[in-house]
């Protein structure tokens, strides 16, 4: 399946190719650096342009994960990317992944990108069922779920490394309405 671009108002969603590793590397080193990206998970670039570059050839009901750069139309910067992981096709279900470079946060980018590609999930995969993954103490990341629909489902314990010590998770989930 070739993956089609995804335009929204502010933004463009366009399939990750390998030319953007510096610019996520940069972004990636300088967020670490300053010790914000404590709520990461799954944000390594080099997954990223694997599953994309997977993605490219495969047939739609055979792929496993997607990957977009989340472009500015303004000034044409990759401010970050949005993921479907664990596509699970039989289940019509995927996890979502997200980041933002930190110098764009909070206008609204990671909301506007999520609600493009969880739109493009239904209408031409077919998925109907979406969960997330936060720690719990990624306030900003729980508020960007929120505002895409999804609902706080469980916690899991102690489950994710973070700083060195262990967090505990939020699992959020969304089902579109013919599911239920
Ligand atoms: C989480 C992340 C993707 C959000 O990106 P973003 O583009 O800033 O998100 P948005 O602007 O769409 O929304 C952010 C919301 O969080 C809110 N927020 C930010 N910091 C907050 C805090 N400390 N406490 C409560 N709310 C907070 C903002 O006010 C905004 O909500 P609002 O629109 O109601 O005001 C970004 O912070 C990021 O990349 N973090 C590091 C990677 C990460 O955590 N990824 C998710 C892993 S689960």
């Amino acid at each position: 399946m070739k993956l089609p671009d995804l335009p929204t108002a502010r933004l463009l969603l366009r399939p990750y190719v390998i030319q953007n590793a510096p610019t996520v590397e940069a972004m990636l080193d300088a967020q670490r650096a300053t010790s914000i990206s404590t709520g990461v998970i799954r944000t390594d670039p080099a997954v990223a342009q694997e599953a994309s570059v997977d993605a490219q050839g495969q047939p739609h009901n055979q792929l496993t994960g997607i990957i977009y750069a989340v472009i500015r139309y303004e000034d044409a910067e990759l401010i970050g990317n949005v993921s479907l992981l664990d596509i699970h096709t039989a289940d019509q279900r995927a996890e979502i992944g997200y980041w933002v470079g930190s110098a764009y946060w909070n206008n609204g980018y990671c909301t506007e990108a999520l609600q493009a590609l969880l739109n493009f999930a239904h209408a031409t995969l077919g998925i109907t069922r979406i969960t997330a993954r936060c720690l719990t103490s990624n306030l900003a990341s729980i508020r960007v779920l929120e505002k895409c629909g999804l609902a706080r489902e469980s916690l899991l314990r102690a489950h994710n490394q973070s700083g060195g010590k262990y967090e505990d998770v939020l699992m959020f989930g969304l089902c579109w309405p013919e599911r239920s």
